[in-house]
């Protein structure tokens, strides 16, 4: 699995399987994103999966589905309105887990709200579990810390995690530390912060945190890559 950062909670993470190589996005907010260093015409995805409906996550959704008839991968009432616009669609739920060909998804829960940029009702948010080979990978969405992190950690054998530590509308600092505790990952690094003057935050406080627990913390710039 080779993963790109590009800023705020977006990831592409590109994968092999089966002799396949697939290219997943994961809430592609690019229009409005001050960090990200790429343009909806450079995105190219087969999937893109969205934690949940708010604009700095649902993003350039629907340009970059369009333009490269990827599916998109989310909670059932996001799915029904992607559907109504044409777009091809996998509707999901919380605990729930499906085989793609890339590998499995299954949806966790986030403590957090959900609603699409227009205000419209979006289900509940999420966060993912991506698994393919032997590798998996967590992504948070946005969320509080939660008590059941520790059973997300418990049940699977996570590589790599991405948190968010920008506070505010998400878990800040102190507790994505507590929340890598939980998490039990090899590697985490730290997402949404820094792209709005209300989420800035040091990331390197977070490392320096997170690393006196014994853990590893990868933090990533927009555009940087790392295979796991
Ligand atoms: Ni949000
Ligand atoms: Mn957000």
């Amino acid at each position: 699995m080779n993963i790109t950062y590009y800023g705020h909670s977006f990831l592409l993470i590109k994968i092999e399987n089966n002799g396949y190589s697939y290219s997943v996005a994961i809430d592609p907010f690019i229009t409005g994103n001050p960090l990200c260093p790429v343009t909806p015409d450079d995105l190219k995805c087969d999937y893109i999966i969205l934690t949940h409906g708010h604009g700095d996550h649902f993003g350039d959704t629907q340009t970059i589905a369009k333009s490269n008839n990827a599916t998109v991968i989310a909670t059932a009432e996001i799915s029904y309105k992607m559907e109504s616009l044409g777009i091809k669609t996998h509707g999901m739920n919380i605990g729930g887990l499906f085989k793609f060909p890339f590998g499995s998804v299954k949806m966790t829960i986030a403590h957090h709200s959900s609603s699409m940029p227009d205000g419209s009702y979006a289900g509940d948010p999420a966060g993912v579990i991506i698994k393919s080979g032997d590798k998996t990978v967590y992504h948070a969405g946005d969320t509080a810390l939660f008590m059941d992190m520790k059973l997300i950690g418990e049940m699977n054998e996570i590589n790599h995690a991405f948190l968010p530590i920008g506070d505010n509308f998400t878990m800040g600092i102190d507790d994505a530390v507590k929340a890598a505790e939980f998490i039990n990952a090899e590697t985490i690094t730290p997402i949404h912060y820094n792209t709005f003057d209300v989420i800035k935050v040091d990331a390197e406080e977070f490392k320096r945190k997170l690393e006196s627990t014994g853990k590893q913390c990868k933090i990533m710039n927009p555009g940087d890559t790392i295979e796991i």
